[in-house]
């Protein structure tokens, strides 16, 4: 039985069209589950939309619609970022979808049933643009002196008769629970955030809104609506179909990875852990937080790449090259820039150059001096074993790299291996070859050959479509693209046809 996977992305609020963060994240997401679906794992991602809430109703108010109007649109965008960005997720779930009431619904009364509701009254601050509660030693004050939430956005006073979860009564064991599972939140930093908040003492925390209309209403007293982030937080089950104990729920729950952005790892790492031991179930087995990616210093405009529509980037980039860059640019976990000089270079330097370089002279020489077929091994010499013996090795570095989400040394392990390749063919020089020993020159370009078609098959988590164009210039059938046919198990052979080389990644204009 092959092992199972479950990843999910934040669901992003339907107050704003998707920008480059929503794009980091969700590209993030697909290259680690296409990741594990060419390990041979079966799969479930799940990315989506979150409705509900004071921050939707407010900017459909603005825009003088209906909060169900703004995020029918708006949630349709987010759709076409997965389609344009080429995005694998098995479901798109929606928290106005009734699938997902239903089990709202059912997880509150769950908790209810556990004595972990109560009605109170609350009074404190309330920040409309994180959906989140502070306390007051938390905010930060502006000039002008009104409080701020610790991530900048304004911040109101709420008094109200309000529905409570006694998330003081987990206290004690989040923490135990951290210290026995040390990685549950990374990177460390993160997780060291998560326990200093949950040491430091729990209040109990309000989970329900007087008068909000516009959120799923408590049953028993439908005037409160559930606060957005217990509806929001329990998308990861509804797409699931666990308020019917549907098949996906026994599959994939509890999920391997919750993918967010680190400025709301309070409500995954300890509200959302706290939620699951009230209803009696299984915890997430981890949480990993992405940084924030900006556009430091530069004033963002319409022109290429200080945009953050990231549909305008995709035109003035490419898919590949974007997903690419994103990937590449930042350590995982921390926070990155993008600037159209940043991106320039990076897609010229490693795609243009080193990986299309790579693949187009490779490719040339067996298109015009090989008849344009996979060429014949004379006879492999201690230097040609040595780098394709690189390759077990390197696969073997990337899932230890990929145990961590570690992207960005990922890409960058494959690219020592592609270093070493170009290399050899400037050593060996099959040009000269050519003329004065031909089956030298087919042992050559069939090692290089071979070289591309496992590194590219490497990249496919990544590169998804010009991996895919580069594999057919190799003449591989879809069949034998996974990572059961990497190194010696699905060898090239002799005399496989190959289209006429064409350039895959063109050079981009400083
Ligand atoms: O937080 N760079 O939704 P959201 C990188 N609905 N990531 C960024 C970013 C940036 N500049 N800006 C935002 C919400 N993000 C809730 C989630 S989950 C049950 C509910 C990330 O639309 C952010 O950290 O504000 C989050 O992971 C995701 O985008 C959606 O943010
Ligand atoms: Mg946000």
């Amino acid at each position: 039985m092959s092992k199972n996977f479950y990843i999910s992305t934040a669901i992003s609020y339907t107050n704003g069209p998707p920008h480059i963060g929503h794009t980091y994240e969700v590209i993030a997401a697909d290259v680690i589950a296409r990741f594990h679906r060419l390990k041979g794992e079966d799969v479930f991602f799940l990315t989506g939309t979150d409705e509900h809430g004071l921050k939707v109703k407010q900017k459909a108010r603005e825009e003088n619609i209906t909060p169900q109007e703004l995020s029918n649109e708006l949630s349709l965008k987010f759709i076409e970022l997965t389609k344009t960005f080429n995005c694998s997720n098995d479901d798109f779930i929606r928290t106005t979808e009734e699938r997902h009431k239903r089990s709202v619904k059912e997880i509150w009364s769950l908790m209810e049933k556990n004595g972990d509701i109560y009605l109170g009254q609350y009074s404190g601050w309330y920040s409309i643009r994180d959906e989140a509660y502070y306390g007051e030693e938390e905010l930060k004050k502006d000039k002008e002196g009104n409080f701020l939430s610790p991530y900048g956005g304004r911040v109101e006073w709420v008094e109200e008769e309000s529905y409570f979860f006694r998330l003081s009564k987990y206290q004690n064991r989040l923490l135990k629970f951290y210290d026995e599972d040390p990685d549950f939140i990374s990177p460390v930093g993160r997780m060291n955030e998560v326990k200093n908040f949950v040491s430091s003492g729990l209040k109990d925390i309000s989970i329900s809104r007087k008068k909000l209309n516009w959120g799923i209403p408590v049953e028993k007293d439908p005037e409160h609506s559930i606060y957005v982030w217990v509806d929001a937080l329990t998308n990861y089950l509804s797409a699931l179909d666990w308020q019917n104990e549907g098949k996906s729920y026994k599959d994939f729950w509890p999920v391997d990875l919750h993918l967010i952005g680190k400025d709301i790892v309070r409500f995954h790492g300890v509200y959302w852990p706290a939620f699951l031991m009230s209803a009696n179930l299984a915890l997430p087995k981890r949480i990993f937080c992405h940084g924030f990616i900006l556009n430091k210093g530069e004033k963002i405009s319409k022109s290429l790449g200080n945009t953050s529509d990231p549909f305008q980037l995709v035109k003035d980039y490419g898919v590949d090259q974007l997903r690419y860059f994103l990937m590449r640019e930042t350590p995982f976990g921390n926070d990155g820039n993008y600037s159209h000089e940043l991106i320039t270079n990076r897609v010229n330097a490693d795609l243009a150059n080193d990986l299309g370089n790579l693949a187009q002279r490779i490719l040339t020489m067996v298109w015009r001096n090989c008849d344009s077929k996979i060429p014949k091994v004379a006879q492999l010499k201690d230097n040609d074993k040595l780098l394709l013996e690189s390759i077990p090795n390197l696969y073997e570095k990337l899932g230890d790299l990929m145990k961590n989400y570690q992207i960005s040394i990922y890409i960058s392990s494959i690219f020592e291996v592609i270093s070493l390749t170009n290399k050899y063919i400037s050593n060996e020089k099959p040009w000269e070859l050519n003329i004065n020993n031909q089956p030298r020159m087919y042992t050559v370009l069939w090692v290089a050959c071979e070289m591309l078609r496992n590194i590219t098959i490497l990249l496919q988590p990544i590169l998804v479509s010009s991996s895919s164009d580069l594999l057919d210039a190799l003449g591989i059938s879809e069949k034998k693209r996974s990572f059961k046919n990497l190194g010696d198990k699905d060898l090239l052979q002799y005399g496989t046809k190959i289209p006429e080389p064409k350039i895959i990644f063109p050079k981009l204009e400083l």
